[in-house]
């Protein structure tokens, strides 16, 4: 069976979630390690996001006849909303002002897009990608991925 990257994207997703749910009790618990574990959370997502934009998105950009060519547009547009939401939230977390208005559009903002790639997008890519191509995002997957699940 060769490699599903459906599968390897959409965990991804969860290991990333994962990494904000930490961020968000440690900002509870023991906030003055809270920036720390932003900082993982986000580099973690900018890393999937480049991969997005470097491996995949340029493949689908060359398939106009495929129903997820259109999403690819939307896609970009929203890594721009999200990449910049990011950024101010570190921002606050650095000068001690309040950041939960803007995780919470953070939040809002990535969640309907996670949703968007995974309803509409990976599970094309499967079919779509060569075994070259799937090779090199599992690769990019793991060499980026900080926090290798156990096992
Ligand atoms: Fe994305
Ligand atoms: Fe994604």
């Amino acid at each position: 069976m060769g490699l599903s990257v459906e599968f390897l994207l959409s965990e991804d997703h969860q290991s990333i979630d994962g990494l904000y749910d930490e961020y968000l009790s440690e900002k509870r618990l023991n906030p003055a390690r809270a920036l720390e574990l932003y900082q993982k959370y986000k580099l973690s997502l900018l890393r999937h996001i480049k991969c997005e934009e470097d491996l995949i998105f340029p493949v689908l950009a060359q398939l106009p006849d495929e129903p997820c060519f259109q999403e690819v547009s939307i896609l970009r547009d929203e890594h721009q909303i999200i990449v910049p939401l990011l950024m101010e939230v570190e921002r606050d977390l650095k000068e001690r002002n309040d950041s939960s208005a803007t995780e919470r559009k953070l939040f809002e903002e990535l969640h309907e897009h996670n949703a968007r790639e995974e309803m509409r997008v990976y599970g094309p890519l499967d079919r779509l990608l060569n075994e070259g191509q799937k090779q090199a995002v599992a690769d990019a997957l793991k060499s980026q991925r900080l926090f290798p699940k156990a096992g």
